[in-house]
């Protein structure tokens, strides 16, 4: 798999690129596609699918990771977010939350089309998040 000078798997970003054309957005227009890949080596895709009651609006990261575990995938190696905006657009709060359920240390790449892209780790996205620990009573 060929990479950036950051270390992004190209295919990850050409495969969250091609998963925001299926964004279903018809009341934002703002097209997001995110692309994972499992420690399996499988890619997982999303986009953001929006809804009339706007809160059941679920974004592009969410769904990949949903297609991920639901698949069977539990540990991920890299996230790549791409959004049809020119500057790199970073994931919504529950977006992180979501992804600290599965690793803090997993990288994650937003891709801005003007050329710039950013890669920070889930922990730094979330600080001190909320973790499956806290619960133990
Ligand atoms: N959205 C995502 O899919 N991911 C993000 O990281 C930020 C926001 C979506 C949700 C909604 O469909 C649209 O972008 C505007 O908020």
């Amino acid at each position: 798999m060929g990479n950036t000078d950051e270390g992004v798997p190209d295919e990850l970003v050409q495969a969250a690129r091609e998963a925001r054309e299926r964004a279903y957005v018809p009341y934002s227009g703002f097209r997001v596609g995110a692309a994972i890949l499992g420690r399996s080596g499988r890619i997982f895709t999303g986009c953001n699918v929006e809804n009339a009651s706007y809160g059941a609006t679920i974004c592009a990261e969410r769904t990949a990771f949903v297609k991920a575990i639901s698949e069977g995938e539990r540990q991920f190696d890299h996230v790549v977010v791409c959004a049809s905006a020119p500057q790199p657009v970073s994931p919504c709060g529950i977006c992180r939350q979501f992804m600290s359920e599965f690793g803090l240390d997993t990288p994650v790449t937003m891709v801005g089309e003007a050329g710039a892209s950013i890669t920070m780790r889930v922990r730094d996205l979330l600080p001190n998040a909320f973790q499956p620990e806290d619960l133990s009573l």
